[in-house]
């Protein structure tokens, strides 16, 4: 599995009582790439993230990540894999430092080596000089940094964020889609890009999978999908593929 994709779902869906959240998704995240999952609330994007993430149990189908099912070999994922959600609730009396090193507690890290790693991820977020003072004190930008560090904590080859970029300042949504990009360019790291903003799947995104109550109602290059459609225009684009999806 080693040239396999970072991410492949196979008809995966998820049925709560009321509703079909996630309704037989397939699609293919290449390894490096950062993929964009857009959708509208409600769409199905968090669900998904989650039965990624092993936090649900998928209805049916099945995913792997990095060659790993989602659901026999979950913890494999979760090594491998760091995850932002999208309600991240930071602990506001905790200081940043002392935030990542309870993080990194839970992945069993210790001692140097792990104050090490904390030390470089508050350096690549230009947070240093923040790092002893309390969470509740950041800024929305700052904040979402030190979710990212997080995430970033176990060093993983594929990352998932759920929604990264909405309630951010246009300052901040820059600093976050600039640091995706620099993630997966000179890191390597395999982005999962969850937004309902289609101003940032155009600025850092080359393929797409949308998302519509719970189907995938368009997967692939972005360019050819506009192409496809008519539209170099990303409203008028998603507009059309929702028109077509009835
Ligand atoms: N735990 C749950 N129980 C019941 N319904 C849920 C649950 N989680 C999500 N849903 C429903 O599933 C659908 C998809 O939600 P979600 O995955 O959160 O979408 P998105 O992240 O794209 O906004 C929505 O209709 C939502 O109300
Ligand atoms: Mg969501």
């Amino acid at each position: 599995m080693k040239d396999g994709p970072a991410v492949e779902t196979k008809g995966l869906s998820k049925v709560f009582t009321a509703t079909t959240a996630v309704d037989d998704i397939t699609f293919a995240v290449r390894r490096g790439e950062v993929f964009g999952f857009m959708g509208h609330n409600g769409a199905g994007k968090t669900t998904t993230l989650r039965m990624l993430m092993g936090l649900l149990r998928p209805t049916s189908g099945r995913a792997t990540v990095l060659g790993h099912d989602i659901v026999e070999e979950s913890l494999s994922v979760r090594r491998v894999t760091g995850f932002l959600p999208g309600d991240y609730a930071l602990p506001r009396e905790m200081t940043a430092r002392q935030f990542l090193r309870y993080i990194g507690a839970m992945f069993g890290f210790s001692g140097k080596g792990l104050e090490k790693r904390i030390d470089e991820l508050l350096m690549q977020f230009e947070l240093s000089d923040a790092a002893d003072r309390r969470l509740g004190t950041f800024s929305s930008g700052m904040t979402q940094k030190v979710g990212l560090a997080q995430a970033l904590l176990n060093s993983p080859r594929v990352l998932l964020l759920d929604e990264p970029t909405s309630g951010l300042d246009p300052m901040g949504r820059r600093d976050t889609l600039e640091l995706i990009t620099s993630l997966a360019q000179e890191n390597g790291v395999t982005i999962l890009f969850s937004t309902h903003i289609l101003n940032d799947i155009e600025r850092v995104c080359a393929r797409v999978a949308v998302l519509h109550y719970g189907r995938l109602i368009a997967y692939g290059d972005l360019a050819e999908l506009r192409r496809t459609h008519g539209t170099d225009q990303m409203d008028d684009l998603y507009l059309s593929l929702v028109k077509g999806a009835g």
